[in-house]
């Protein structure tokens, strides 16, 4: 049984997702859901599923708080699902490959520094471009740069808003996510 840890700093939408996918699996459990936020709605989720929450700060997790939770805890896999924080660099070399992050653009498009949640959706809107998406893929120490496992896209028109792109976007997101994790196991 592989044991996976979501990292989360808001609403939690796609870890609500990966919960329910994995709640019957043989395969994987969801041992985790750590949070940056202790007022994230994301700690409500989990408590749902019934499954444990860590809060840290950014300074506890530069210091290694974080790291040496996912390691007492048999953490195999993380998965970011909108999170927001630079991860240190050592907490990525303690999963080489094994940890998987959901960006909610079709990079090498709109990311990088302050491309996150609804920036991104603004940028894609100020453009006008005609299509956007989702891109799953593994994170390396150049944060938005990691092997691309998956993309899909969907079709934009002039009347879309950043907050319609949103809906969109997430959508592909729900439907793909627990999907692609679960054949990176
Ligand atoms: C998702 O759209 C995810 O792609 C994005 O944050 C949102 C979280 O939504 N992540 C990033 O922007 C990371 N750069 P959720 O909390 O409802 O799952």
């Amino acid at each position: 049984m592989k044991r996976l840890a979501i990292l989360a700093s808001g609403s939690g939408s796609n870890a609500e997702k990966i919960m329910a996918h994995f709640q019957h699996s043989e395969k994987a459990e969801i041992a985790l859901v750590a949070s940056n936020k202790a007022e994230a709605f994301v700690l409500e989720r989990a408590k749902k599923f019934g499954v444990p929450t860590f809060t840290f700060t950014r300074k506890e997790m530069d210091a290694g708080t974080l790291l040496e939770k996912l390691q007492s805890e048999n953490i195999d896999w993380v998965i970011l699902a909108g999170f927001l924080l630079k991860i240190p660099v050592d907490l990525i070399r303690a999963f080489p490959d094994k940890m998987v992050n959901i960006h909610p653009a079709l990079l090498p498009k709109y990311g990088g520094k302050g491309m996150y949640g609804n920036f991104v959706h603004e940028a894609v809107k100020a453009a006008g471009d005609t299509e956007t998406g989702i891109t799953i893929h593994l994170v390396n120490e150049n944060y938005d740069e990691g092997r691309i496992v998956f993309q899909a896209s969907t079709p934009l028109t002039s009347a879309d808003t950043p907050e319609s792109i949103a809906d969109k976007v997430h959508a592909l997101e729900h439907k793909h996510f627990p999907e692609i994790i679960d054949g990176l196991l």
